[in-house]
C-alpha cells in the first residue's frame, strides 16, 4: 500500500510544475466529445502531468455545447474550460481563439473526433522533453505510425463520396507534393495532432496567413523556416465513426492555392 502510494506520488511529481493546455475544437461532436475527454482525463491523470482542455465549440447545431457543460460539471471548472464562439468560423481562428485562455506552457491540439488518441499524449510529452523541442509532431508516416478505418477500396479509389469523407488520401497526396516542393523536414506536414511550446505556437500562430486546410502545412513549414526544432512521434490516425468530416472539395482548391503562395513566399 505504501510502496503504490510512494510510487503514485514520484509518478505525480513527474510533471515538474508544467501545465499542458489541450485545445479541443468542435463542430457537431456531441458523440465524440465525452469519449475524448474521458480519455484525456484518464492518460493525463495517469501519467501525473498537470492539464486543462479548453473546449472551443462554433455554435454547433447538435448540442456540443451543451453535452461540454456537463463535463465541466462532472471534472470541474479547473480541468474544462469552455470557450465558445457564436458561429462556425474555421479550425485556424478556433486556435487562435484558445489559446488566447491558456495557462499551459505547453499546448497540444488535436481533433475531437477520436481520430488522434488521447493514449498518444505521454510519448509526446517525452519525446518533447528528450530534445527540448520546440514543437513535437504525431507522424502518420514514419515508424508505427499509420492510417486506420478505410478498407481497402476507398484507400485505392478515389471517388467523389470519398473526397468529401475525409482527407486521408488529400492529405497524403498533399504531403507528398509538400515534400518534394518545400523540403520542409517533416514527415507528416498535414497532421494536426501537436504539442507547442505555447510561445512558439503564439509566434507561429501570428505569422500564418492561412486559415483552411493549409493551415496545419503552413505552422510547421513556417517553424523550421524560424529554426525551431521538431520532433516527431509516430500515431495511428483512425478515420471518425460519428459525423462527417467538415472539409470539403473547396477545401482542396484553396490547399493548392495556399500550397502555391507557400511555395512563393517562403
Ligand atoms: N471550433 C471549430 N470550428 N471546430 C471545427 C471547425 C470549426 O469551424 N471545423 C472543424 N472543427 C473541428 C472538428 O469538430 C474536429 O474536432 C476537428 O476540428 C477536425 O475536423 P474534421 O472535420 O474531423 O477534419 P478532418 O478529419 O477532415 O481533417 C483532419 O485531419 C487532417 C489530416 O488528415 C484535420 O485535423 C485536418 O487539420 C488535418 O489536415
Ligand atoms: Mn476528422
Amino acid at each position: 500500500m505504501t510502496s503504490t502510494m510512494a510510487s503514485r506520488t514520484s509518478t505525480r511529481s513527474r510533471g515538474d510544475g508544467e501545465k499542458y493546455t489541450v485545445l479541443l475544437p468542435t463542430y457537431n461532436e456531441r458523440e465524440n466529445l465525452p469519449l475524448i475527454v474521458w480519455l484525456l482525463v484518464k492518460y493525463f491523470g495517469e501519467s501525473g502531468y498537470d492539464y486543462e482542455i479548453i473546449v472551443i465549440d462554433d455554435g454547433s447545431p447538435d448540442g456540443t455545447l451543451e453535452v461540454a457543460e456537463q463535463l465541466q460539471k462532472i471534472y470541474g471548472e479547473d480541468k474544462i474550460l469552455l470557450r465558445p464562439r457564436a458561429k462556425k468560423l474555421g479550425l485556424g481562428t478556433a486556435y487562435i481563439h484558445g489559446i488566447k485562455h491558456a495557462t499551459g506552457s505547453f499546448i497540444f491540439i488535436m481533433d475531437a473526433d477520436l481520430s488522434h488518441h488521447p493514449k498518444f499524449i505521454p510519448e509526446f510529452i517525452e519525446k518533447q522533453k528528450e530534445g527540448d523541442y520546440d514543437l513535437v509532431s504525431g507522424t502518420r508516416y514514419q515508424g508505427d505510425g499509420g492510417v486506420y478505418g478505410w478498407d481497402l477500396r476507398r484507400k485505392l479509389i478515389r471517388n467523389k463520396r470519398h473526397l468529401n469523407h475525409g482527407c486521408i488520401n488529400q492529405c497524403r497526396g498533399a504531403n507528398f507534393v509538400t515534400q518534394v516542393l518545400l523540403r520542409p523536414g517533416a514527415s507528416d506536414l498535414t497532421g494536426s495532432f501537436r504539442l507547442y511550446k505555447r510561445k512558439v505556437l503564439e509566434g507561429l500562430i501570428e505569422r500564418c496567413v492561412s486559415k483552411g486546410y493549409v493551415f496545419q502545412m503552413e505552422m510547421i513549414i513556417r517553424a523550421r523556416q524560424l529554426d525551431y526544432s521538431i520532433g516527431e512521434v509516430p500515431i495511428s490516425f483512425v478515420d471518425r465513426v460519428y459525423g462527417e468530416s467538415k472539409l470539403g472539395g473547396n477545401e482542396i482548391v484553396s490547399f493548392l492555392k495556399g500550397l502555391l503562395t507557400l511555395f512563393a513566399t517562403t
